[in-house]
């Protein structure tokens, strides 16, 4: 893999260090994410919140797989027989969970963190799903698959880690079979927002991010073959999601921030997804 780019070097130094993190704690059953959740009804999630105590981080780890749920269904009903890529898999949660859903398809995650790559490797063996879901470390901006390797590519809060999206607008396009579908989810600076730039820059410093605005995934992917086919707005669940995480009270220390930056929408939480023409 093509880590020596410093940039690279520094979201993978990221991953590697995050082990019993926020995101592990949350997850006992070891399906660990790395992503947003989604709240629908802030004030009575709020209240189970304040009720249950320490089990208070199943709920916010629930909320996370709901999130990974509906992005699942803007993948076009992936079949036994197809491939998925998971371009930024992080511990693998998102594949673990489609896995389960849909036997018969094969998935092949790839991160930046070695350490990320063998935990996820080590969940899905753990699992007897070795052979059909592969984790490797490597970059998906210079993906290490055949041309047309791919039904679907699944990026679930990774693309906001990648400073030029042409790049992986293109490699993921390379990669993947005409008629496929991508999904992206991210973080997204909002331009009308007079904070969305002071955010998404403290986001970015927390995170090793690069944070987007919406106009730069719309220019970024022309001429590569995707065409976007939906675009959908998620900020409200997921404002409602931090809301909860601050007042859990145990997080991972951003939540003084990220709660009120979705909650103004200076930062966008959105789901894109594009098919690659025929
Ligand atoms: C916020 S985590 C999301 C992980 C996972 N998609 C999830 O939803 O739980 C970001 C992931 O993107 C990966 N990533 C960032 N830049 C990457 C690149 N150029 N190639 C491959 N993975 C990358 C990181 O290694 C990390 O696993």
């Amino acid at each position: 893999m093509k880590t020596t780019a410093p940039w690279l070097k520094k979201v993978a130094a990221l991953y590697d260090a995050k082990r019993r993190d926020f995101n592990w704690r949350l997850a006992p059953d070891g399906v660990i994410h790395h992503h947003n959740g989604l709240v629908y009804g802030k004030a009575a999630f709020l209240r189970r919140l304040k009720k249950s105590g320490a089990a208070g981080k199943a709920l916010i780890h629930a909320s996370e797989t709901a999130l990974s749920e509906l992005g699942f269904k803007y993948l076009r009903n992936p079949r036994p027989g197809m491939a998925l890529l998971d371009a930024g898999c992080g511990r693998g949660g998102s594949s673990l969970l489609l896995a389960g859903k849909c036997p018969g398809l094969a998935i092949r995650g790839v991160t930046v963190s070695s350490y990320q790559a063998a935990a996820a490797r080590a969940a899905a063996k753990g699992r007897g799903l070795g052979g059909r879901v592969r984790f490797s470390r490597a970059s998906m901006l210079a993906l290490p698959f055949k041309p047309g390797s791919f039904d679907r590519v699944w990026a679930c809060e990774s693309t906001e880690h990648v400073p030029d999206l042409a790049l992986f607008f293109s490699q993921t396009a390379r990669a993947a079979r005409p008629g496929a579908r991508l999904v992206i989810i991210a973080w997204v600076r909002n331009e009308a927002h007079a904070r969305g730039r002071a955010y998404a820059r403290q986001a970015d410093k927390a995170y090793v991010t690069k944070i987007h605005a919406e106009r730069e995934y719309l220019e970024a992917s022309k001429n590569t073959g995707w065409k976007l086919k939906v675009k959908k707005d998620l900020t409200g669940p997921t404002a409602a999601y931090w809301a909860g995480r601050l007042a859990l009270g145990d997080g991972s220390g951003t939540e003084s921030f990220m709660a009120p930056a979705f909650a103004s929408r200076a930062l966008l939480y959105r789901l894109y997804a594009y098919d690659l023409v025929e």
